[in-house]
């Protein structure tokens, strides 16, 4: 961020904050989690669910962020304790707080799988290796232990030493070559995809939605990615928003940049969708899904040597601009509530989401009974994030922002004084106070048998 915050501490440009905030959101989400979601809720269905949701709901909510942080300037906690002193407000805050440290400790995993992909991809390992194959060495890496939890610490080393060092800034000025270069990957992708054979029935899978599918668990699990996909429900954009510049327009940034995360996310579908069903996997995989189709893909394609290395060195560019945000919140939670320097801070985070990450890990060995509610807790960590915290914190985000906050004040705030969006902000506003809640609520109670 420092690169493009000026001597005020705001980003220096539009540009800037939208390439600061664009490293939050794409990440994991993007590319692993999306896709494999989609495979397992019919396809097409989903992706309408998902597009739905993401501009009527999490839009909003990221607005409504972007409104608290940048009228007051302070990270979530602070803001609701200055927006609304000595109310119970701030245990927003603290439920964000929480929430970074269960994604973190399972998206390390994750993005341990994918450097350790890196490592295989480099070293030629997929090489000759059939679908079945792949497949098995993916389980057995997952089941080991001891493997998976080396790249795991190193994820989260790679992570907490940025976070130590307070260089995410100088890193995320890389997001400007590497998003651009991941979206040209996944172009390279989906053009390939039209030469494997069926490729039209991955197409068709996304893009003729059998809507008879869409049913209260699809969309909460939409509404859920969409909260994870844009960073949404946890205060990383209340944080980002205080770093906005006064005069800028609240409306472009957050409209840029959740278009480009739902782009991503799309891009990313196209280009494993047509492979999955090319290669005969089954596109209710799960969380394997893209990695037992992608290195079958790179096997088959001319220069898929490189595409391949390429691909996961951008993914782990991208999931550790996004795990440096997460860092961040526990990390600076630690150094005012502790009253400590943010390094140490940085490193009682760090170990924490060791343990934690290292727990989530072992729970996936065949010898480990660790289980919360009848999932390994890479799972559990993953779906209850997602599909609870979050949206409970986005609940409660926007009927702060809709019915607490004064309106002068939001209004002034989203509008930069009356400058921008004078013809969207009423839309939005009405979104925030009426549309958002409800959906929320509704597929809550859906979920719990009430309605
Ligand atoms: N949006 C990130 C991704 O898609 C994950 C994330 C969630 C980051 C919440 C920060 C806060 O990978």
């Amino acid at each position: 961020m420092k690169k493009f915050l000026d001597k005020r501490g705001s980003f220096g440009s539009r540009f800037g904050a939208i390439v600061a905030v664009g490293g939050s959101v794409v990440g994991l989400g993007n590319i692993w989690r999306f896709p494999y979601l989609a495979g397992e809720n019919g396809g097409g269905a989903f992706i309408i669910a998902y597009i739905l949701i993401s501009f009527s709901v999490a839009v909003p909510i990221m607005l409504a962020e972007f409104g608290i942080g940048r009228s007051v300037r302070r990270n979530a906690k602070r803001a609701f304790q200055k927006l609304a002193p000595g109310k119970g407000w701030k245990a927003i805050g603290y439920l964000g707080i929480a929430t970074a440290f269960v994604i973190l400790s399972y998206y390390c995993v994750v993005a341990g799988w994918a450097l350790n992909f890196l490592k295989q991809a480099a070293l030629n390992q997929f090489e000759g290796k059939n679908i079945l194959e792949i497949n098995q060495q993916f389980n057995a890496f997952i089941s080991s232990g001891w493997s998976s939890l080396f790249w795991t610490w190193t994820f989260i080393a790679a992570t907490g030493i940025i976070v130590y060092l307070g260089v995410e800034k100088g890193i995320e000025r890389y997001n400007k070559i590497f998003m651009p270069l991941l979206v040209l990957i996944l172009i390279i992708l989906v053009i390939n995809s039209f030469t494997l054979p069926g490729y039209e029935k991955g197409f068709s899978f996304l893009f003729k939605p059998d809507l008879s599918k869409i049913n209260g668990e699809v969309l909460l699990k939409a509404l859920g990615q969409s909260f994870f996909s844009l960073s949404l429900g946890m205060g990383a954009m209340i944080t980002y928003g205080a770093y906005i510049k006064k005069e800028e327009n609240l409306f472009h940034i957050a409209g840029t940049v959740s278009i480009t995360d739902v782009s991503v996310a799309i891009l990313s579908g196209m280009a494993i969708f047509p492979a999955v069903f090319a290669l005969g996997i089954n596109p209710t995989s799960g969380p394997e899904l893209i990695f037992i189709t992608l290195p079958n893909v790179f096997q088959q394609m001319p220069g898929g040597y490189y595409v391949g290395v390429l691909f996961f060195i951008l993914v782990f560019f991208a999931a550790i601009t996004s795990s440096v945000s997460l860092l961040e919140v526990v990390t600076a939670y630690i150094s005012q509530e502790m009253r400590l320097g943010r390094k140490r801070a940085s490193i009682i985070a760090t170990l924490g989401v060791v343990l934690t990450g290292s727990l989530c890990v072992i729970s996936q060995t065949p010898e480990s009974t660790l289980t919360l509610g009848g999932k390994n807790l890479v799972d559990f960590c993953n779906d209850f994030s997602s599909n609870y915290m979050l949206p409970i914190g986005g609940f409660f985000i926007v009927l702060f922002a809709g019915w607490v906050m004064k309106p002068e004040i939001f209004q002034s705030e989203l509008t930069s004084k009356g400058v921008f969006g004078k013809h969207i902000y009423p839309i939005v506003r009405f979104l925030i106070r009426f549309v958002t809640p409800i959906v929320i609520a509704l597929l809550f109670m859906d979920l719990t048998g009430l309605i």
